[in-house]
This record gives structure tokens, C-alpha cells and sequence, in this order.
């Protein structure tokens, strides 16, 4: 997969993807990463990248021109029926589609090309929206002030999910959300620690016994946390 950012604040990625899961999936050739500097195509004389909305009111806008050309010149095309196939160009945005993991799945399983762009300021102009963009996403409902915090989500989220970026493919099967609930808890050493003991379950061997253990406590929390996961699951 290709995943390339837009953003007028280009350092903050510069050690973000150097980490962990994401920096091995990088060198493995699972994933390229690249970020572009939306004012490298602000070709006016001041390199301006925002200006005052149209119609009055606080704060600054996106301009278009520099977005549009930047996708231009990385998808060779602004057109959406142009787009290569398995390429979307993703605006970030607290009014879109709610990141969730079976939207993360989605692009992972689908996606080989995604453009994403960090919005600042009041955000963009609209006709990104309307002519390039085939994606809006929002990480959560809560602003943030700039899509490059999302960015770094929605991309780590991805990549985890790429086949061959986990060493141990199973850890993302049973990851919180994949199954519709939580992960189940985890101890490790010591034995005991400050008083709290390891659940004896855990420390039998008896395979069945905590597979059965480890999808009650899961079920237990999800139930006590987050209801709504396990009514969705009802649902469906
Ligand atoms: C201050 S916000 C603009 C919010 C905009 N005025 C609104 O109310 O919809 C600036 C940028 O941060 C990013 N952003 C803020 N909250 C976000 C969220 N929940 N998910 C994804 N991106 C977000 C977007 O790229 C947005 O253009």
C-alpha cells in the first residue's frame, strides 16, 4: 500500500512513522509512506495556502488550488473517474464517516493507493470536498485542530492490518472491535504484584478452560463499557 499526506505542517511527521509496528512494515516494503507539503503548490507569490472565507466570519480557509494541484501531480489526474483503481483521496474531516475498525478493514483489504489530506484552520474549501475528494473521514466526534493527529491514526490503524505488518497475525483477530467486542485482559510477570494475583485460570494450562475464561471477561467489560457493541451485534 501507498499512503501519501498533504499537509502544510510537513515536520510533523518527521519521526511519527519511525516506530514499532509501523517503521518494520516500512522497511518490509508492506507500506510507503510519503508526505507532500501542500505549499510546494502554492504557486502565487506569497505561497498563500489559506485566505478569508468567502461571506465573512472568523478564521481562514484551505485554499483549493494547491490541493488540487498536489493530488494532480501525485494521481496524475483531478478527475475522479480518472483515479487509478484501488486509489482514494481521503479528506479529514469531524463531518465524515466515523473511523471505526470494519471501516479500517475495508480500506485495508481494498485499498493500494490512498491519498490523505489534513485540513487546518476552519477547514477547506468546499470544492475539495465536492470534486476531488471520493472519502470524508472524522477519527471521532470531537475538533481537532489540525487532520494531521487523524492522519497518524487512520494510517496506523491501516497498517496494522496489512498482511505480513503484525508478526503474529492472530493478535489482530482478537483485537478489541474485530470480533464486535473488547479484547480480553492480559497479565504477564510477576505472578504477584503488590498484593494482586495472576487469575489462577491463566496459570493451569487447561486450554479450554481459559478460552472460556478470556471470552467471558471480554464479553463482561464490553458489556459494562460499551453495551451499544454488543447490542449492534444482536442486530446484525
Ligand atoms: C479546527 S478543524 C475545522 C473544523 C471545522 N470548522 C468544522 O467545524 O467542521 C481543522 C481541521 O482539523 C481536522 N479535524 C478536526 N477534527 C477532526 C476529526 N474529528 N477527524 C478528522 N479530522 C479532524 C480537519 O482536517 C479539519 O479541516
Amino acid at each position: 500500500m501507498r499512503i501519501d499526506i498533504l499537509t502544510i505542517f510537513p515536520e510533523y511527521f518527521n519521526e511519527v512513522f519511525d516506530f514499532g509496528i509501523i517503521r518494520r512494515a516500512r522497511e518490509a516494503g508492506i507500506v510507503e509512506i510519503a508526505v507532500t507539503d501542500i505549499r510546494d503548490f502554492a504557486h502565487d507569490k506569497h505561497r498563500k495556502t489559506d485566505d478569508r472565507p468567502f461571506g465573512g466570519g472568523e478564521g481562514m480557509v484551505m485554499k483549493p488550488e494547491p490541493i488540487f494541484l498536489a493530488v494532480e501531480h501525485l494521481l496524475g489526474t483531478a478527475e475522479k473517474d480518472e483515479y487509478p483503481e484501488d486509489a482514494k483521496v481521503i479528506l479529514l474531516t469531524p463531518q465524515g464517516r466515523k473511523l471505526d475498525q470494519p471501516l479500517v478493514k475495508e480500506l485495508a483489504d481494498k485499498e493500494e493507493r490512498l491519498v490523505i489530506i489534513c485540513g487546518r484552520y476552519e477547514g477547506v474549501d468546499e470544492r475539495v470536498s465536492e470534486a476531488l475528494v471520493t472519502d470524508e473521514i472524522s477519527i471521532g466526534d470531537y475538533v481537532l485542530s489540525g487532520g494531521e493527529p487523524a492522519a497518524v491514526v487512520l494510517a496506523d490503524a491501516l497498517i496494522r492490518l496489512l498482511p505480513e505488518a503484525l508478526g503474529n497475525e492472530a493478535s489482530a483477530e482478537r483485537d478489541t472491535f474485530s470480533e464486535g467486542i473488547f479484547d480480553f485482559p492480559n497479565y504477564t510477570q510477576p505472578r504477584e504484584f503488590r498484593g494482586m494475583e495472576v487469575p489462577e485460570v491463566l496459570l493451569g494450562g487447561n486450554h479450554a478452560e481459559i478460552e472460556a475464561w478470556r471470552r467471558e471477561k471480554a464479553l463482561e467489560k464490553t458489556r459494562r463499557v460499551r453495551k451499544d457493541l454488543i447490542d449492534k451485534g444482536a442486530d446484525e
